[in-house]
């Protein structure tokens, strides 16, 4: 009698991968085929790389490799073999926060916060190629990143916010002291 079964699939060869994320050189053993997503989120431990769709349309999962911006979703973690990666972990600078993080919490750029890293990992690629973008140069760096929940105007606010911070050369508050509410009143009884 003939059986049918499918074939099994060979198990993936495990490699040892090395890459430097956030300043620290990590190596790590991981099988051949693996997605930067999951290395990072799963081994790594970087948590604030956030999974969306899986498929490359929200950007939520957005990370540097080597200073540009790339889905971790579609990249295989092979592709950043010894590259330097940083994720939204990375970008404050100790208890300072980068300035598209302080402004976030200032204009409102994030309200459930599930996009948010990857939209901070973005807008921080811009502004260290350009301090002062116009507006259609911030709409277009972040056209890739999907949010449901602020309209994005207040995003946008928050870039201009950010840039004004670089160019003025302020410094941005210590990440330790309290900050104020974005949304005052939200919540209040009327
Ligand atoms: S999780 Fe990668 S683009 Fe949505
Ligand atoms: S803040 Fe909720 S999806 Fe963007």
């Amino acid at each position: 009698m003939v059986q049918y079964r499918l074939p099994m699939l060979p198990h993936p060869d495990e490699i040892e991968w090395t890459a430097e994320v956030n300043g620290a050189e990590i190596t790590l053993h991981i099988e051949n085929n693996a997605i930067l997503l999951d290395v990072l989120r799963e081994q790594v431990g970087s948590l604030g790389t956030k999974r969306g769709c899986d498929m490359g349309t929200c950007g939520c999962c957005s990370v540097l490799i080597d200073g540009d911006p790339r889905l971790s979703c579609l990249t295989l973690a092979t592709e950043a073999d010894g590259a330097s990666i940083t994720t939204v972990e990375g970008l404050s600078d100790g208890h300072h926060l980068h300035p598209i993080q302080q402004t976030f919490t200032e204009f409102g750029g994030s309200q459930c916060g599930f996009c948010t890293p990857g939209f901070l990992v973005v807008i921080s690629a811009l502004l260290s190629e350009n301090s002062s973008p116009s507006d259609e140069e911030i709409k277009s760096a972040i056209e890739g990143n999907l949010c449901r929940c602020t309209g994005f105007q207040q995003i946008v606010d928050s870039v201009r916010a950010a840039s004004d911070i670089l160019v003025s050369g302020a410094r941005v508050e210590d990440s330790t002291s309290p900050k104020s509410d974005p949304h005052p009143g939200f919540g209040e009884e009327v």
